[in-house]
């Protein structure tokens, strides 16, 4: 078996794909919960795309023509999202304390220590403030779903602890603000690298979007956790181990993808088979946010590039790896035309 079939077979064989994923950690009881619980948040964001798109049409009249990426993607979706996850009516405190979060180290892991200590410090505070939302929720009358939170806690179980519920909530903030701000930067920083001209992009956003997560998938690894001693690969492995498939290698495999080291937008159109594609995953643990989050993606790109031309400047394509491969910093020179 070639490494691209083993890698496939990892990420589908019941071998290792059976029981709760690793994506909610411990913190709910069953595999039934994770799978409601991804559900809700995920049906309740595709309600909510037109809610973004406007949002974002108010971030984007904000935009000055000279920013600087890819703190500026994450505000962008952050600011579409924030009434999506946060409902206007909520407390104040983890309203704010999440704005705190997007550039406090919160969503990526930072480089220095003294920065780690404080993101956990802020971390603790947004557990605490969206702990009390989430028993003040609960003591009062059942809501209709308004935010991510109320998706939340309608799909989990009644006795999961208040605390509980708040980092459930947080780490699905930060799994759809952060591959969803990274994988916008990305397209934007690869298009503009790739076609520098001042006439505008020749292609489609989803297929820029598609390229974007082939050539610079933002999920670096996707693991599963050996649960009973299995052999695999002609390997002998224990209880405990974790098995890692690398999207990113997987998508430049030179016998599956054609010019894989080349950003090519238009593949996305040719007729005939394309290699193996796993930015979401694969098997029965797939991101079950993946067509809201290329929907969100492309309605950001297509906002972005209405009536505009980017360039960019200082840009630099290898990836910084934090928890995942996210773009060095760069200049982006939005020209309204
Ligand atoms: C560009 C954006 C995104 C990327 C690249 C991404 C990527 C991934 C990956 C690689 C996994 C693990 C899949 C596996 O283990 O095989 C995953 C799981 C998951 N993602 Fe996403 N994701 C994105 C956006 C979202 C969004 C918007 C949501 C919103 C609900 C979401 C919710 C989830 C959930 C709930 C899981 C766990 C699935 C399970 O264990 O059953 N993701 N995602």
């Amino acid at each position: 078996m070639s490494d691209v079939q083993l890698a496939g077979e990892l990420l589908r064989s019941p071998e290792f794909n059976t029981g709760a994923s690793g994506f909610f950690r411990e913190l709910l009881p069953t595999r039934a919960a994770q799978v409601a619980i991804g559900q809700a948040a995920r049906n309740f964001l595709r309600a909510g795309v037109p809610e973004y798109r406007d949002a974002l049409a108010g971030a984007l009249a904000d935009l000055p023509a000279v920013s600087r990426w890819p703190a500026t993607a994450s505000e962008l979706v952050y600011r579409g999202l924030a009434n999506v996850l946060l409902h206007p009516g909520s407390s104040a405190g983890p309203r704010r304390l999440m704005d705190e979060a997007l550039h406090g180290g919160v969503m990526f892991r930072p480089p220095h220590v003294w920065q780690r200590a404080r993101a956990e410090v802020l971390r603790g505070k947004l557990i605490a403030a969206v702990t009390e939302e989430v028993a003040s929720r609960r003591e009062g009358p059942l809501e209709r779903s308004r935010d991510v939170l109320d998706a939340v806690l309608g799909a989990c179980p009644d006795a999961l602890a208040d605390r509980t519920v708040a980092e459930v909530f947080l780490v699905l903030f930060r799994s759809i603000v952060a591959p969803v701000s990274s994988t916008l930067a990305w397209s934007v920083l690869l298009t503009c690298l790739h076609h520098p001209s001042d006439s505008p992009w020749p292609w489609p956003a989803t297929w820029i979007v598609r390229e974007a997560m082939r050539h610079r998938p933002m999920v670096w690894m996707v693991g599963r956790t050996v649960v009973r001693p299995a052999e695999f690969g002609g390997l002998p492995f224990r209880p405990g181990d974790v098995l890692s498939v690398s999207p990113f290698l997987v998508h430049h495999d030179r016998h599956h993808w054609a010019d894989p080291d080349v950003f090519r937008p238009e593949r996305w159109a040719e007729s005939g088979e394309r290699g193996p594609y796993i930015p979401f995953g694969a098997g029965p643990y797939t991101c079950v946010g993946a067509s809201v989050a290329l929907s969100l993606m492309t309605e950001t790109l297509t906002a972005l590039t209405r009536d505009a031309r980017l360039a960019v400047t200082g840009a630099d394509a290898r990836p910084a790896m934090v928890e995942g491969a996210v773009p060095r910093p760069f200049t982006v020179l939005r020209t309204l035309t």
